[in-house]
């Protein structure tokens, strides 16, 4: 039996696997006819490549094969085509379930090589830190260097395009490089990592920043070990903070415990920013570029969307996160659900323009549904996780009153949650004047038309209130 020779690129070669398996099906050759290579290697004996893939007709597979191929690809066992070929195979010659036999040694066996590249994916997402370094235009470079186990660079290429398209990047590893220039994408070479890649002013920020949300109470070594193994540790500047917090964890408890007996029984809620005091950023300025550079929590957000108005405004409004409007513009309550609240703002007599406006969380969560963006509730982990940044940036504000649209500002502000419908109107945040009220996009939910206009009513006397307690100017 004469073999076909089928030579792919190195790396993940997607494409060019696509266009051999088109041939391969079109001239009805099985698996056990074919031998693939990926690295360029010599004609091996016995073998022809004799295909002509281009005349080779489209095939069509079930989409959940697809995605296992795209995956299995990147993953470095040299027999992995040919265990996708076999895959296909079968898939076009009446198995088309096939994948749903987890028993099957062929299906046991990509399961497996797939789960290997979604954690090395995983990895990269979560692990990867890039470094300012000085560009040749005067500009600033963000170079990161990362070792993945598989062939995955192009695989992770949309995640970090999508997060961080407003800066220029490279991401060097030693299975080859990713280059960004806020436009267009390019795949280079392997590469090692650069000298210099030091502290510099974003990554001690960000060192700062890990510090400070640590909770040595929670320590669990194995835990972190396991979810960030130590490989990773050498280019993540958080690391070097490791050891030594993890040495100091039990002393840090014991004083925890020791002050919370000492302290008395109603004392400011958000004690873990009183903590952090030492590691604050000096300046609302300085707090929001690290906020502007520190990665979003849930994937796909243009940008982190930080508060606006002025540092001495006498009244500030929380609201929930930046909708797609305010992703995409940068700014929040641009919006459906912030031109309601100028409206009603302006109709109680506050002035947007003298009001300080931010969100419990920065970043927009959704998911795609065809090519609309559908706003999702941020979890109780997620507002947990930017509520140090909201205390931080109203530590710079001092704003007289703070209002809470919605349960999740509240959520944020109160340290707890907070049923808005039985507890709106004032309240307390902590040392804070607060003031609970509903989030305007809930106002524009309701169904029915009377019932939006009393609701709206009420939402607009609460403003008014609310400007009352602030002292904040009459528009
Ligand atoms: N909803 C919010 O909570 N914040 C915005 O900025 C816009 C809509």
């Amino acid at each position: 039996m004469a073999l076909h020779h089928i030579d792919l690129a190195e790396g993940a070669d997607l494409a060019g696997f696509r266009k051999a398996v088109r041939g391969l099906v079109s001239a009805g050759i099985a698996p056990d006819e074919v031998l693939w290579t990926a690295d360029d290697a010599p004609l091996l004996s016995g073998a022809s490549a004799t295909l002509d893939v281009d005349a080779a007709l489209p095939i069509t597979l079930p989409r959940a094969v697809g995605t296992l191929v795209e995956a299995v690809v990147c993953h470095r066992e040299p027999e992995r085509y040919a265990l996708l070929y076999r895959l296909i195979w079968r898939v076009l010659h009446g198995e088309r379930e096939v994948l749903g036999f987890h028993s099957d040694p062929l299906i046991h066996r990509l399961a497996l090589l797939e789960k290997a590249v979604r954690r090395d994916l995983h990895k990269m997402h979560a692990f990867l830190r890039f470094h300012e370094f000085p560009a040749a235009d005067g500009g600033d470079r963000f170079v990161a260097f990362f070792e993945p186990d598989h062939f995955i660079i192009q695989a992770v290429a949309p995640f970090f395009v999508e997060r961080f398209q407003s800066m220029d990047w490279s991401i060097l590893t030693p299975v080859g490089s990713l280059h960004w220039d806020r436009n267009t994408l390019t795949v280079g070479p392997p590469a090692a990592m650069p000298d210099g890649m030091g502290a510099d002013a974003f990554l001690a920020g960000w060192k700062r920043y890990y510090e400070s949300t640590f909770n040595p109470a929670r320590l669990n070594p194995v835990a972190m070990r396991a979810e960030m193994p130590k490989r990773y540790w050498a280019h993540m500047p958080e690391a070097e903070s490791i050891p030594k917090m993890i040495r100091e964890a039990p002393a840090r408890v014991r004083s925890m415990i020791e002050r919370e007996a000492a302290a008395p029984i109603r004392r400011n809620p958000d004690r873990a920013v009183a903590a952090m005091a030492s590691s604050r950023p000096a300046s609302l300025e300085d707090l929001n570029s690290i906020i502007r550079r520190s990665p979003s929590l849930v994937p796909g957000a243009t940008q982190a969307v930080l508060g606006e108005g002025p540092q001495d405004a006498a009244i500030a409004f929380v609201g929930e996160q930046p909708g797609d409007q305010e992703d995409l513009q940068g700014r929040p309550f641009v919006g459906p659900a912030g031109q309601l609240l100028d409206r009603a703002m302006a109709e109680a007599g506050v002035e947007r323009g003298a009001a300080y406006m931010t969100n419990a969380v920065k970043h927009f969560k959704f998911v795609l549904r065809g090519k609309r963006r559908i706003h999702q509730s941020p979890t109780t982990g997620e507002v947990k996780h930017y509520r140090w940044w909201l205390m931080e940036e109203l530590r710079f504000v001092r704003p007289r009153l703070i209002v809470a649209l919605g349960a999740t500002a509240a959520l944020a502000l109160a340290g707890r949650k907070v049923s808005v419908l039985h507890e709106r109107g004032p309240a307390r945040f902590g040392d804070w004047n607060g003031f609970v009220t509903v989030h305007p996009s809930y106002l524009l939910r309701l169904p029915d038309e009377e019932q939006r206009s009393s609701a709206y009513g009420a939402f607009v006397d609460e403003l008014r209130r609310a400007r009352d307690l602030a002292g904040a100017p009459v528009t």
